[in-house]
């Protein structure tokens, strides 16, 4: 910090442009034998390279989220859950299709909060048959309603393509640029947006 800056009280600025981004990569589905980890840690090592962000795959199963205001549940996780998603300055969603929406998992842990996911900015990778492009456009309506931005680009899998028989993940050397890409958008809308938080 130069004199000079602490002068004109450019002291927060500084830190501000200095302190790195905390973007959450959610996994969307908690089913045994669920595809979404392969795809998340993909994502974090992709992101990871470029070292612009501090990235943190964040695994829903890990709460145990009952369904929301279900009497009787043990809700334990739901603290941890509003925690973790407050610390993030944005989200890479995970998403996989289930009848040709979200899993209600992922529906289920979005409800479960609101002023934490408030005025921040997401990404969506996806899969499914058709790259799971139905499932994201009905999350990019729920997101709207929670105010978080979403990006345009969306690396969307296919199950056919860019899994071997449908469980190993072996994605087309493409699918890594477009990730990129939205990473790319998602950054300047996270930083964009922690000046209005
Ligand atoms: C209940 C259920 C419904 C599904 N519906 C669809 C669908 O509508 N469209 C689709 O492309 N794939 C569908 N699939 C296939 C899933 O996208 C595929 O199994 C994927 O691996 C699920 O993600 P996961 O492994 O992370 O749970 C469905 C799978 C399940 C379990």
């Amino acid at each position: 910090m130069s004199l000079l800056n602490k002068f004109f009280g450019r002291e927060k600025e500084e830190e501000t442009t200095m302190e790195k981004l905390n973007i959450g990569i959610i996994l969307g589905s908690t089913r045994e034998g669920r595809l979404s980890p392969q795809v998340g840690n993909w994502v974090k090592e992709l992101a990871d390279q470029r070292g612009d962000a501090n990235y943190t795959v964040i695994d829903l199963a890990e709460y145990k989220l009952p369904l929301l205001g279900e009497s009787g549940a043990d809700a334990s996780g739901a603290a941890a859950w509003a925690e973790v998603i407050a610390k993030q300055d944005g989200f890479v969603f995970i998403v996989q299709e289930y009848n040709h929406s979200i899993t209600a998992s992922l529906k289920n842990a979005l409800d479960y909060l609101r002023a934490e996911w408030n005025n921040k900015a997401a990404g969506i990778v996806s899969y499914g048959s058709v790259g799971g492009a139905r499932a994201t456009e009905h999350l990019r309506g729920i997101l709207g309603e929670l105010l978080v931005a979403d990006v345009r680009v969306h690396p969307a899998l296919s199950l056919f393509t860019d899994f071997e028989n449908g469980a190993d993940f072996k994605p087309a050397a493409v699918q890594a640029d477009s990730v990129n890409q939205m990473l790319d958008q998602l950054l300047p809308w996270s930083t964009a947006l922690k000046t209005i938080r």
